[in-house]
């Protein structure tokens, strides 16, 4: 870029900052998943590079019609969906976050039961503000030393008390890529044949390609409606992700939800990220997939010899599986706290993980990684274990442990009755008892302490006060001058 062309980046902060990353060369084990590029599909790339601009188009003849989609795009959505073993793929241009989102739209109504898993993301919640209905919140067991969700245990699919609803969601596998125990998910539904089964599959995008233990899409188990981000693990842009329909009756509902949620004018370079992705599983995807896996399982090794690492998969409680393209390090040994681990690799390594908690940092290595990016993250974590000195300062204790709820929940009142009605913030300390109006999040795990519509246990206020006393980051909170304060539902909220 000319000094010229620079010196005009300064009236645009975004790409100024855009720019500036670009000059650094850093490597990423991070969203998203192409990793600069280098997992798209070849000649995707080539076109990317070659017409950037000119590939963002809107519905000339030949392009066809995301909303009513009948020529290439319904081509190519067809071929998605016989190589991932759905019935019917749909394209996603605002994430996954609009794939739930129109799923429970489709399969929820006014007055229908949704089962959630506590450790659930926030669209889902969001998504039952849409629809309306009642939330039964789901427990999700934490592992009680890394502070990390699990997931929701199988024994709970044995009770015969837990009620049917319109939907179950399941997360498979979760943002630290714990797979869901899909099994006994699957024996509980076929005994509630009413419930559809709907799965957030996020952060599983390569799990169809993969064969058993490390895949397990719960596509294969006839799942209603899978989602999947296809930017987060695999090699496609930022914002694009699938919705796969496991069951015909799904398609006239989910296609007129997505009119209803998605934009009217897709952009032409998501939908060609997607068409060029399912290219590239025809090609030789599945192979490298099994190369990243293996990618994954060597830097596991090679970070294990190292000493002074320990990693969060060799000490998952019993029961539970994890994606290894997700490495989870702790580095207290080395007298280090997530946080300083990933600073040291930034500053001095230019390495960026995807996330750094007070007790461990995470790296996503994904369709994007080459054996090189291996190495460089190789070498600079042994640099920085080496470095370390012999008697390393103990690692103040992290943050306190998320104990959620041990059974299901029913929320006093709905999403959207609480969305609807009368709200007023209180102190954080007069909360107890109270009905939550807004979720309360801290991060990570990203899991809400309280989502709307639940009563507000003082023992969920304890948690919570312990958490801000060590400094970690909550989202749902407003912090004014005298502490504290969330918003609560005061009065009758609205029907509906
Ligand atoms: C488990 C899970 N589900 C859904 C989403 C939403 O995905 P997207 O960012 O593609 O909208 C996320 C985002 O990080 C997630 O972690």
């Amino acid at each position: 870029m000319s000094k010229s062309a620079e010196k005009r980046l300064a009236k645009a902060p975004i790409l100024a900052e855009l720019q500036k990353r670009a000059n650094q060369g850093t490597r990423g084990f991070h969203m998203p998943g192409h990793q600069g590029g280098q997992g798209l599909w070849p000649p995707y790339r080539d076109m990317l590079q070659q017409w950037g601009p000119r590939m963002d188009l809107t519905e000339l003849p030949g392009l066809d019609n995301l909303a009513a989609a009948a020529g290439c795009i319904a081509e190519s959505q067809k071929q998605m969906a016989a190589l991932a073993g759905a019935v019917k793929t749909y394209y996603l241009v605002n994430g996954s976050t609009v794939g739930l989102q129109a799923a429970l739209l489709a399969a929820n109504h006014r007055s229908g039961r949704v089962l959630m898993p506590a450790h659930a993301h926030m669209s889902l919640f969001n998504g039952l503000i849409l629809t309306g209905g009642r939330l039964t919140v789901l427990p999700a067991e934490v592992d009680p030393a890394w502070g990390i969700p699990l997931g929701v245990p199988s024994h709970l699919f044995e009770e015969k008390a837990l009620p049917e609803g319109e939907v179950l969601v399941t997360v498979n596998p979760t943002y630290h890529g714990v797979m869901a125990d899909l099994s006994a998910q699957k024996h509980w539904l076929e005994a509630h044949p009413g419930t559809a089964w709907l799965v957030d599959e996020a952060h599983g995008p390569h799990l169809p390609y993969l064969d058993h233990p490390a895949g397990g899409s719960a596509l294969s188990y006839k799942a209603d409606l899978v989602v999947q981000s296809t930017h987060k693990m695999v090699g496609t842009l930022t914002q694009t992700a699938l919705l796969h329909c496991g069951r015909e009756i799904w398609q006239q509902p989910l296609q007129q939800a997505l009119n209803i949620l998605q934009t009217s004018s897709p952009s032409y370079l998501f939908l060609g990220a997607l068409d060029a992705f399912q290219a590239q599983m025809q090609e030789d995807g599945r192979e490298r997939l099994r190369t990243v896996r293996q990618l994954a399982l060597s830097l596991a090794d090679e970070i294990r010899a190292m000493g002074g690492y320990r990693l969060w998969q060799d000490e998952m409680p019993a029961g539970w599986q994890a994606d290894p393209c997700k490495i989870t390090v702790n580095a207290d040994a080395l007298g280090m706290t997530g946080f300083e681990l990933s600073r040291l690799l930034r500053e001095n390594y230019q390495i960026d993980a995807e996330l750094a908690a007070r007790s461990h940092v995470l790296f996503m290595i994904t369709m994007g990684h080459e054996a090189a990016d291996i190495r460089k993250l190789t070498a600079a974590m042994k640099d920085i274990a080496d470095k370390a000195p012999l008697e390393p300062p103990a690692v103040k204790r992290s943050a306190p442990c998320l104990r959620l709820p041990g059974c299901w929940m029913e929320a006093e009142f709905s999403p959207r009755q609480i969305y609807y009605g009368r709200k007023r913030a209180v102190p954080l300390k007069a909360a107890a008892g109270s009905i939550a109006a807004a979720a309360v999040v801290p991060y990570p795990p990203g899991i809400p302490l309280w989502v709307p519509g639940m009563v507000i246990e003082t023992e969920h206020l304890r948690i919570l006060e312990d958490w801000l006393s060590e400094g970690e980051a909550c989202v749902g909170l407003d912090h004014r001058q005298d502490g504290y304060y969330i918003m609560v539902c005061d009065g009758p909220p609205a029907a509906g």
